[in-house]
């Protein structure tokens, strides 16, 4: 078969992390083959943040990344910011507005950062391949041999940007891990995150809520998320639950405060005030009356408040501030918006992404063992990790 003329990088993957990869390499003079199974481009930037793209966080910081290392991602972030994603959105035009907690926007739709992406791969006369699976990785000692389409193609440096298995439906795969185990590269335990939980047993009477949401504060040890919280007809969803779910582990209960803005005492005061109102209704000032009502029932406190002792609405306090769930599951990688864990970055240098012992072999984005809080905090990873390895490469 014959080989095509060497490049001086292969790709895998035109996501998020390998474009902005292939762009930055290309620029600097490198000659970058972009390959990726799926016919277009970053189909997963396409339909992120709802068609309108969360690109970046404002509140970036490494301290908003799981890892096993939390350091590791110190280096790419503090070197890629985003700030310097910004003015690159900034120099196409695309007006962006910031939504909430520093969560940013296009204005108009997540094509545009696409065309961006695959407009800076151009200025570095990067080459695409879409719509070609990989058949196959080898390294012979001197150069990366990749099969595709029945024919070789050859670099001297292999970059793995096929991302993690989170919705398979949108061509996602463990491809990567597979590339770990063949280099001989360490992985931990790749798990669903950023993904809704279930609930069975006793707690599954609050599926009968689908569709019910409410501002709570969602805690996991020692993280706490104050955003909504919804419930659904397999369990809970939402962002305060999908931040929280990246850090729940099977077994492990998870605590939602449904009165987050409520003092210490509020129910006793509204005691006082409003004798003959009954917990339910009492609830249903602040929260949804479905909500109120099934919370009332289970916290089998009936008849007028004047009825009931303080200690028992103190009790009832502090179970609405800390309502335990103990989910007995997640929706899976169907639902999960980003996959945690992932290829160990033990294995990897933080400066430039590169396989510490398999020289010119990269891995950047959602490959890596780095996942980001919901809210741009993953793309930002992955802008930051591409251009950390399109510099080095
Ligand atoms: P990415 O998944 O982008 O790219 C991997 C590429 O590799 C894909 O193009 C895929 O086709 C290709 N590939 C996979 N296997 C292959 C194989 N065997 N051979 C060849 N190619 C292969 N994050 C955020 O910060 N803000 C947001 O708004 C959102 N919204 C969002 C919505 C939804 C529905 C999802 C699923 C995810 C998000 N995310 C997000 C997360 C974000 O999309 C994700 O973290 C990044 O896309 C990761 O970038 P990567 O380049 O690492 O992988």
């Amino acid at each position: 078969m014959p080989a095509s003329p060497p490049y001086d990088a292969i790709i895998l993957g035109a996501g998020a992390a390998g474009m902005m990869c292939a762009a930055v390499a290309g620029q600097r003079g490198r000659r970058v083959l972009l390959i990726d199974h799926a016919d277009r481009p970053g189909k997963k930037i396409l339909i992120s943040g709802g068609g309108r793209c969360n690109f970046t966080n404002l509140g970036t910081a490494p301290d908003r990344f799981l890892s096993a290392n939390p350091h590791f991602a110190k280096s790419a972030l503090g070197r890629y910011t985003a700030a310097d994603f910004i003015a690159l959105v900034d120099s196409y035009r695309i007006a962006w507005h910031e939504k909430t907690l520093g969560q940013l926007f296009c204005d108009g739709a997540a094509r545009q950062i696409v065309e961006m992406l695959v407009g800076e791969c151009d200025k570095g006369a990067v080459e695409f391949a879409l719509g070609r699976p990989v058949t196959a990785v080898e390294h012979d000692g001197m150069a990366f041999r990749v099969g595709i389409d029945g024919r070789i193609v050859t670099a001297a440096a292999l970059v793995v940007a096929t991302g993690g298995p989170s919705i398979p439906k949108m061509g996602a795969t463990g491809f990567a891990y597979q590339l770990a185990k063949q280099f001989g590269l360490k992985l931990i335990e790749p798990r669903p995150a950023l993904v809704p939980l279930t609930l069975a047993g006793d707690d599954a009477l609050f599926r009968e809520l689908s569709g019910v949401a409410a501002p709570v504060v969602a805690r996991h040890g020692k993280v706490a998320f104050r955003e909504a919280a919804l419930f659904t007809h397999r369990g809970l969803s939402g962002p305060a639950i999908l931040q929280v779910s990246s850090y729940w582990r099977h077994g492990e209960a998870i605590d939602v405060n449904f009165l987050p803005d409520q003092p210490s005492g509020w129910l006793r005061a509204a005691k006082r005030a409003q004798p003959r109102t009954t917990l339910a209704r009492a609830l249903a000032i602040q929260l949804p009356d479905r909500l109120a009502t099934t919370l009332a029932e289970r916290l089998a406190l009936a008849g007028e408040l004047a009825n009931l002792a303080d200690r028992r609405l103190e009790e009832a306090e502090r179970r609405l501030a800390a309502w335990r769930f103990t989910p007995n599951g997640t929706e899976g990688y169907a639902k999960a918006e980003v996959t945690a864990g992932g290829i160990s970055t033990a294995e990897l240098s933080s400066q430039t992404m590169q396989a510490k012992r398999v020289p010119n072999l990269y891995v950047v984005g959602e490959a890596v063992d780095v996942t980001g809080w919901l809210g741009g905090y993953n793309f930002q990873w992955a802008w930051a990790s591409g251009w950390a390895a399109g510099q080095s490469l």
